[in-house]
């Protein structure tokens, strides 16, 4: 592999190789230097033709960490401006000798069509995903996996600690690169993964499949198979099936589970808290919504927002993670954003230098065989 676009055929052993990378670099980050010469002379060009501000700033300091050098780009300050091309763009870095781009783009698939467009090309340039729409954001999704892991067993992060831990992803699914990515690494990692989401808030077709499931209760519904086509496409997932026994299942609460993959859907937000080790919130997308799936703030934070109250109903150790930037008092109250006994919000952001870091050694490094 010599780009990273995605999650989804991350196979455990490269879940591992990025984990243990990122925890020897964890440790160089403890020491006073906090710098290693391996990209010495490479060059790393972060273009964001979105805002950012702690993955943009995360990978620039990742990439001087690594003794790289380092160049910035921001549309708004480009010759985008003037008409130049996405590809055009990439080109003209490419030109300059960039060695690795990190594209992050509000539509979906931009990444990979720079990363097609290097590969016809014939340069030996890495294109790093860093947020497309809706699609992924591989690199937060491997930064919150590093972020559980260590919490663990800080010494050996791997994929294994995370089996049959129960992890809540709650909020605004439908619009959510990182619940996307979190879903692919996650139940990799064998552990139960369940979304909590108004069903305006989930992507539509699991949203019918759902309710396909509630009406018949075998999941025998016409429509089924079209559902599982679709949601196939939606997350290439194995097929779907009606929900498991053991799955909390009333007809205001439905949910379903995927074979091989633990996924549960909860138009509720209690079946997905209780018992949880994790919780991860998701920012409400308003720059993404179309008005009627907005729904009352006030109401959202009452039905879905993360609170102490609420956490009562997960284990007694339970933490909880929000990729940011977070929109206080909505999707979590800000007192329990601030409260370190609960919240990784920090550990996220402090996680996200050590684990870019590792993805731009690994592809850097010519060490990509590795992940
Ligand atoms: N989590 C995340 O991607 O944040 P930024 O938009 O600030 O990079």
């Amino acid at each position: 592999r010599h780009h990273v676009l995605s999650l989804a055929d991350f196979t455990a052993a490269e879940y591992d190789t990025v984990l243990q990378t990122a925890a020897s670099f964890q440790e160089v980050l403890s020491r006073r230097t906090k710098k290693v010469p391996t990209l010495q002379g490479q060059v790393v060009a972060n273009l964001f033709f979105e805002p950012s501000t702690r993955t943009r700033s995360s990978f620039e300091l990742a990439a001087k960490r690594l003794s790289a050098d380092t160049l910035n780009f921001a549309a708004s300050t480009s010759s985008m401006t003037k008409g130049e091309t996405i590809l055009d763009t990439a080109k003209t870095y490419l030109a300059m000798g960039t060695d690795i781009m990190v594209i992050r783009h509000k539509e979906a698939g931009v990444p990979n069509a720079i990363a097609a467009e290097m590969d016809r090309l014939g340069v030996k340039v890495s294109v790093l995903n860093a947020g497309d729409g809706q699609h992924e954001h591989p690199s937060q999704a491997l930064l919150d996996l590093f972020t559980i892991c260590t919490l663990i067993d800080p010494d050996r992060p791997r994929l294994e600690l995370l089996k049959d831990k129960k992890i809540a992803i709650v909020g605004d699914i439908l619009h959510s690169r990182v619940a996307r990515s979190n879903i692919w690494s996650l139940t990799a990692s064998g552990a139960q993964v369940h979304l909590a989401a108004p069903p305006t808030l989930l992507p539509k077709l699991f949203t019918e499949y759902v309710l396909e499931s509630a009406e018949s209760a075998e999941g025998q519904g016409g429509r089924r198979q079209e559902a599982e086509v679709a949601s196939r496409k939606l997350f290439s997932l194995t097929p779907l099936s009606p929900s498991s026994p053991s799955s909390p299942s009333s007809p205001s609460s439905p949910s379903l589970s995927i074979p091989n993959r633990q996924l549960f859907l909860h138009w509720q937000l209690e079946p997905a808290l209780q018992d949880a080790d994790f919780v991860m919130t998701l920012r409400l997308q308003k720059e993404r919504m179309t008005a009627h799936l907005l729904p009352s703030l006030r109401e959202y934070h009452q039905m879905f927002g993360i609170t102490r109250t609420k956490l009562q109903l997960c284990q007694p150790n339970v933490k909880v993670l929000h990729p940011g930037p977070v929109n206080r008092g909505v999707e979590i109250s800000s007192e329990l954003m601030d409260d370190p006994e609960f919240s990784l919000i920090q550990s996220q952001v402090t996680s996200g230098v050590a684990v870019r870091m590792a993805l731009l050694y690994l592809l850097g490094s010519g060490k990509a065989s590795g992940i």
